[in-house]
């Protein structure tokens, strides 16, 4: 298989799943806005559309060729989807919040002095962390339990009511991603300066960290999740 323009960022993760890797690198969103066909982010970010299709098609080959297990979320059922995403995502990030952001604050307080870009990121991070936390336990107390609810009693009432539910989640991903594309501008790309300290680094590794799978979960929830609905 070969990707082209007409493929969609969310299509190619659903295959390919470390092209993300390569969309992060372009800025190509592929849980928030990953529904376009790639033609109209190469053409809004002025990339060259063969240099990156040739790029992604030869990554994609070469990790064709290593043993993968990509489980096809599409062909699983609501439940299990659910069920994946709060023991992969939603636990571990619920832990992960607090606990990255007294890093966050220490590196503010020790070098925000000579570092101003960190008094940013220490309020970006501040309003991520609360806007992440009561979307997870919104996703988890309200809408996972009627998605569930519908799978074994599907009626029209129901369905609706999660439509309405899920359309506000999908406006809140688009927010939090904003959240973290603006911490990726300001650190620049989560990489630390060369006189960094260990805490330092361990906070921008975090946080790229926290980027890579805030996407991945966004991406199960607005591309597979809701899309199924
Ligand atoms: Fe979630
Ligand atoms: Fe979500």
């Amino acid at each position: 298989m070969k990707f082209t323009v007409e493929h969609t960022p969310a299509t190619i993760v659903k295959v390919y799943p470390k092209s993300s890797d390569l969309f992060k690198k372009y800025r190509i969103d592929f849980c928030c806005g990953g529904n376009r066909p790639l033609k109209e982010s190469f053409t809004e970010k002025d990339l060259d559309e063969s240099e990156v299709l040739g790029e992604l098609n030869a990554s994609y080959e070469e990790w064709s060729k290593e043993d993968h297990d990509v489980i096809d979320w599409d062909a699983k059922s609501l439940s299990e989807l659910i069920d994946h995403i709060r023991y992969t995502y939603h636990a571990p990030l619920m832990e992960e919040l607090p606990a990255l952001g007294q890093f966050v604050t220490k590196v503010y307080s020790r070098h925000g002095g000579t570092h101003p870009e960190l008094k940013e990121l220490y309020r970006i991070y501040n309003d991520f962390k609360v806007e992440m936390e009561e979307h997870t336990i919104k996703e988890e107390n309200e809408v996972f339990p009627l998605i569930k609810e519908y799978e074994v009693n599907p009626g029209e009432e129901l369905l609706e009511r999660i439509r309405v539910a899920n359309g506000g989640l999908a406006d809140e991903h688009n927010g939090v991603g904003d959240m973290l594309k603006e911490m990726r501008k300001i650190t620049g790309d989560f990489i630390p300066p060369v006189d960094a300290c260990g805490s330092y680094r361990i906070t921008y590794a975090r946080l790229a960290e926290l980027e890579e799978d805030t996407f991945q979960h966004i991406h199960l929830e607005n591309n597979i999740l809701f899309a199924k609905l």
